[in-house]
């Protein structure tokens, strides 16, 4: 695999296996947050490194928005031809500061994933404190990686997520394997790391 995403942005929803990664993420964020529940209605939600939206599409008929951001600007061209109505996709870099600032609407999540995104960045743990800084006090971020048994593997460690989140300031944390892709070969483990923003 190369490191430029845009490479892989056409063929991206055609791949079974992506959609059965994306399938299981919201399957796992709806038995812990209760999305499809009807609670979530008024709720804004971040979807960092969203590529072609397959979590958002499944988030979105559940919440008020969803703000949808990946630095792939061929990913984000293929989101945005999917028009969905609460999807606010958007070509940035919100590490890196090219967001904007203020009163641009990259704040104020109620809750934030990450899907096969961590994982990827040369600075997770600096990932996660920002990504924890744009949510509302009571907000939850979640990821999903490869899980990795030990740190010079591909993928996190449940240690490493766990330091990373409790580093970021997040409270009530999990990190457990919370399913595994068969392509053919072994069966790879996908680690759930989740931690909420305190309240008060
Ligand atoms: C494995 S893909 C996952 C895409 C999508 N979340 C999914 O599950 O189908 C990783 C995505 O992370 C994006 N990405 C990598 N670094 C990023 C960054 N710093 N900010 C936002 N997106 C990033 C890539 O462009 C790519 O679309």
């Amino acid at each position: 695999m190369n490191d430029d995403w845009n490479d892989y942005a056409d063929g991206w929803d055609g791949n079974s296996d992506v959609r059965r990664y994306a399938n299981c993420a919201f399957a796992s964020l709806d038995e812990y947050a209760g999305i499809s529940g009807g609670g979530w209605q008024a709720r804004r939600v971040l979807d960092f490194g969203c590529g072609t939206g397959l979590l958002s599409e499944k988030l979105a008929p559940h919440v008020k928005e969803v703000v949808a951001v990946d630095t792939s600007e061929r990913m984000i061209a293929v989101l945005q031809d999917k028009a969905l109505p609460n999807v606010r996709a958007l070509h940035a870099d919100i590490l890196g500061g090219s967001a904007g600032g203020a009163g641009n609407g990259l704040s104020g999540f109620d809750l934030i994933c990450a899907s096969s995104v961590c994982s990827f960045l040369p600075d997770y743990h600096g990932a996660v404190a920002v990504l924890a800084g744009l949510l509302n006090r009571g907000g939850t971020f979640v990821q999903w990686d490869w899980l990795a048994s030990d740190e010079g593997g591909s993928g996190l460690t449940l240690r490493h997520v766990r330091e990373a989140l409790r580093d970021a300031g997040l409270g009530s944390i999990r990190a457990e394997q919370a399913f595994a892709m068969d392509a053919g070969g072994p069966a790879m483990p996908v680690l759930m790391g989740a931690g909420i923003r305190a309240a008060g």
